[in-house]
């Protein structure tokens, strides 16, 4: 009885992504263009982090999964390519820096086979490729170690400073018909302001700005960018840290440390707050919610690159032309369905396909 209740559930959620993504407008030539990172992940199933100074021995009877498909970057990547319904019209482009490794094979092997463009990433002979290693316990919940490699030194052209420097043409040969710019932090803040300033020049084009990967500050200049900032609970808590502002205490009044971040000059911030749903405050005001799926704690199987699916949702479906609350239930119903699969391609295969459920 409870097996065929736990099925329901899924089905539901799967139904509603079904019927969400047969309905999607058709958007000529939008395209969706992620610049970021990629790392190769090691995946630990542990019971519990060690605590400071502790050696633990993995689950018994399990062994780490080595060098799956990660990074906040390449996941939305993936992520977006395989939820966009109208790929005929509408292209994926992922722009990353990558080793001359093994790892970087494996990487870009999982981006192409999702139907993502990746001739414009760079291959670096010095630097290896970005790493991840994953701490996943028993509840489904991961911490993550990452080793930035090619992610974080492999951008010089991207360095306006630099004498090899993209020039404004080939700048906007990355922008082409792209509708919507994908970011996250886990690349130097100079490459996130390259693109999206442009961006932001040419006009119509969505800048989406992920807060995850780094605990650093963000520049006023880089939200003024942005049209959507996204950051986690404890992502947004750090942000408000960052701009030196005591009087906001962490606590969970996340709808004024938004607005906080607006009055530094963010726009649009959307709060994901996992199982307690997500909150988006926009520019003008207003303050939409919305639910997460509620899911047993035994159907949590594994939190990697929740996130990163709901920011790929989230932006297919703004791309697709629904509305703001739409996009956010189809965005939460991408996360909720990703945190119930695991297995040995646990990006890949966590990564809802969206005509296919
Ligand atoms: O968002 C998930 C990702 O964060 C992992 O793949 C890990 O590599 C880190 O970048």
């Amino acid at each position: 009885m409870m097996t065929l209740q736990r099925k329901n559930a899924r089905c539901h959620l799967e139904l509603f992504f079904f019927f969400f993504v047969s309905t999607m407008i058709s958007n000529v030539g939008a395209n969706i263009l992620i610049v970021g990172s990629a790392n190769a992940d090691t995946f630990l199933p542990i019971a519990r982090l060690p605590t400071e100074g502790e050696n633990l021995t993995l689950l018994p009877g399990k062994q780490p999964a080595v060098d799956l498909p990660g990074g906040k970057g390449c996941t939305q990547a993936v992520a977006t390519s395989k939820l966009l319904t109208t790929r005929q019209t509408t292209t994926c482009s992922f722009v990353g820096q990558f080793g001359t490794d093994d790892a970087a094979l494996v990487l870009l092997k999982a981006l192409n086979d999702a139907g993502v463009d990746t001739s414009n990433c760079g291959r670096h002979r010095d630097l290896p490729t970005g790493r991840g290693y994953v701490f996943l316990t028993q509840s489904g919940s991961v911490s993550a170690v990452v080793s930035g490699g090619s992610n974080l030194g492999g951008w010089k052209r991207w360095d306006q400073d630099s004498d090899e420097a993209l020039s404004e043409e080939e700048i906007d040969q990355l922008l082409d018909n792209v509708s919507c710019v994908l970011l996250q932090r886990e690349v130097p803040e100079h490459v996130n302001l390259l693109i999206a300033a442009r961006a932001r020049e040419k006009g119509n084009i969505t800048v989406i700005q992920d807060a995850g990967g780094e605990d650093r500050p963000i520049s006023s200049e880089m939200l003024q960018y942005c049209d959507y900032l996204i950051p986690n609970e404890s992502e947004l808590i750090r942000l408000i840290k960052s701009f030196g502002d005591d009087s906001l205490s962490p606590s969970n009044d996340y709808i004024s440390h938004a607005k906080y971040l607006q009055q530094q000059g963010a726009r649009n911030v959307l709060v994901t707050r996992g199982s307690k749903g997500s909150t988006l405050v926009t520019d003008d005001g207003k303050t939409i919610h919305q639910p997460s799926f509620l899911l047993a704690p035994h159907q949590v199987l594994d939190e990697t690159g929740a996130g990163d699916c709901y920011r790929a949702a989230f932006a297919v479906a703004l791309l697709e032309g629904r509305n703001l609350q739409q996009c956010m239930e189809f965005a939460s119903a991408a996360g909720s369905l990703s945190v119930q699969v695991n297995g040995v391609s646990i990006h890949t295969v966590a990564v809802p396909f969206g005509n296919s459920i």
